[in-house]
Formats: structure tokens, C-alpha cells, sequence
């Protein structure tokens, strides 16, 4: 995790990454929902300090898998997964308390999720739960995140105002402070600027430029101008299987796959001219 100097500190939360091991990984992983296969043989490395695009069309599974890496999942009615997922080579199903995991493996959603409590609370709710810092630390904590997201002159004097008179996109970056509150060292995001204007996605796309290497960013997005200038490696999916994997600019200049090359394209269908 890189601490707001910028310093890089490589010991993540007291735990030494194991050289060349991908931070996170899948292994012929399955996932669905009853009787309904969503997802089959996925396995997949997320490299360290990448940013990683999740890119295909609706209903490819996109969110399902990004889910799945931090158990999200787990509750909901008749989810279900076979396979492997490991974060820095331990089973994240296995001897692993899942609120732990999801204070490492953090996440943002699609739409804008404030808690009913003041915008201080949001941000140091996750501190405060994992007791990571003491009461008399909580406002500078959220001043530090708040400033970090590029909200801090818009919510400086109302910190202890409800959130939801913030504008959507004012309260994204809210959500997106609270999840880099708990220094999370993998961040999901399902399409996390889709609510935002252009401004405040660019400023989002320099903060996790900037948060890597420190931090592993795993994004879902329909923006594939946005994937192809953030991320450095990409995933694409179709129709639950992973099509095609690799860095970025070499699957936007000659992607192996014809479904690939279509999609990026802008092809809505990627198969329907074959
Ligand atoms: N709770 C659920 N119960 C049953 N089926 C589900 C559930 N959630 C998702 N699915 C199914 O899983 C498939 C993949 O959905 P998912 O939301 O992962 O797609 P996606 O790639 O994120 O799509 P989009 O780009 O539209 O967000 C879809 O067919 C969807 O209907
Ligand atoms: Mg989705």
C-alpha cells in the first residue's frame, strides 16, 4: 500500500507478498445460481499493483465473477461455486473470516451505496469496525479520504450531514473513500463511473492510477476508451467463459480471439456475424 506521501511500503497490513505470486487468482472456477450454470472454467491470474479491466457484453457474468472474489455472493439465494479462488495463495473459502477478507478485497458499486449516517461515519465506518484507529483520529481520517477522492472542499463543512443530499456522483466518490478508508490491498469496481461526469471520472481514473502499484484495481466497465486508458491487463468475457486474457494494448492492437476483436469493436453481438 502506497501511504498518503506516496511512500510505497510493500509490507501490506504486516503480511510480505510472495515474490511473483499474482495477488489474487482463480482456478477452474464455476459459478451460478440453482440450477443455472453463470460461469465455467475461469482461471485467471491478477497480476499485483495491475489494474485489470473485466470487459464483455450484459449478462457475460462480469459482475457474478467480480463478486465472487470477495464473497459478495455468498448470500445471495441459490449462489453457488465450485473451483479455486486464492488471495496472496490462500483459499479465500477457507480458513478466512469473510469480513476480513472484504476489509482486504474492498469493493465499489455500480450505484452509489451510502450508509444512513453522517458523511464522517461512512468513511471511518470500516476503521471503526475493524478498530483500525481511535475515535480521536476519525476526523482527520475522513478529512485524509475526502481530500484523496477530490471531495474535501465540497463536504468540509458538513461532515456531519446525511450523504444523500450529495449528487450521485458526489456520492460515489463518497463510496469509493470509504473503501480505501480500511487500505483495502484489492479493490473491486463494477462500472464505477457510470454515474459520474466526465470530470470526476478522470479524476477518479488518476486516483487509482496513482493508488497502483500499491493497491490491485479489478474494474468492470462498458467504457472501453476507459479500459483501454486505465488498465493495463483485460479480461473478456462472453456469455460465461473467459474468451481472451492479456495486457491491454496488445488485445486492443491484435486480439487473438474473433469475438474478441468484434467486441472491442463495438460489435453489440460479438458472434451473431460469424
Ligand atoms: N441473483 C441471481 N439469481 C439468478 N441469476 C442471476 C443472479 N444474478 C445474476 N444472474 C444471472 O447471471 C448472468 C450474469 O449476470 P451478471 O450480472 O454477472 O452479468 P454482467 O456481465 O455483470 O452484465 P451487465 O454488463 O449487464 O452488468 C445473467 O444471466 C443473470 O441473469
Ligand atoms: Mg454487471
Amino acid at each position: 500500500m502506497q501511504d498518503q506521501h506516496g511512500t510505497d511500503t510493500l509490507v501490506l497490513n504486516g503480511r510480505r507478498p510472495v515474490d511473483g505470486q499474482p495477488v489474487m487468482a482463480a482456478r477452474d472456477l464455476a459459478l451460478g445460481f440453482g440450477s443455472t450454470t453463470v460461469m465455467r472454467d475461469i482461471t485467471v491470474d491478477f497480476p499485483r499493483g495491475s489494474i485489470t479491466a473485466l470487459v464483455g457484453p450484459s449478462g457475460s457474468g462480469k459482475t457474478t465473477f467480480l463478486r465472487s472474489l470477495n464473497r459478495m455472493n455468498d448470500k445471495v439465494r441459490g449462489f453457488w461455486n465450485r473451483g479455486t479462488i486464492t488471495l496472496e495463495g490462500q483459499d479465500v473459502h477457507g480458513d478466512i473470516d469473510p469480513l476480513v477478507l472484504r476489509r482486504r478485497v474492498g469493493m465499489v458499486f455500480q450505484r452509489p451505496n451510502p450508509f444512513p449516517m453522517s458523511i464522517q461515519d461512512n468513511i471511518v465506518s470500516g476503521v471503526r469496525a475493524h478498530r483500525m484507529a481511535r475515535r480521536s483520529d476519525f476526523r482527520d481520517i475522513a478529512e485524509t479520504r475526502l481530500a484523496e477522492v477530490g471531495l474535501w472542499s465540497a463536504v468540509a463543512d458538513r461532515l456531519g450531514d446525511s450523504p444523500f443530499r450529495l449528487s450521485g456522483g458526489q456520492q460515489q466518490l463518497l463510496c469509493l473513500a470509504r473503501a480505501l478508508a480500511v487500505e483495502p490491498e484489492v479493490l473491486l469496481l463494477d462500472e464505477p463511473t457510470s454515474s459520474l461526469d466526465p470530470r470526476s471520472t478522470e479524476a477518479v481514473e488518476e486516483l487509482l492510477r496513482r493508488l497502483t502499484p500499491g493497491l490491485t484495481v479489478i474494474i468492470v466497465t462498458h467504457n472501453l476508451a476507459q479500459a483501454k486508458r486505465l488498465s493495463d491487463d483485460m479480461i473478456f468475457f462472453y456469455e460465461g467463459r473467459l474468451v481472451e486474457t492479456g495486457k491491454t494494448a496488445q488485445m486492443f492492437d491484435s486480439p487473438e480471439r474473433s469475438e474478441t476483436a468484434r467486441y472491442l469493436l463495438g460489435e453489440a453481438d460479438p458472434v451473431s456475424h460469424r
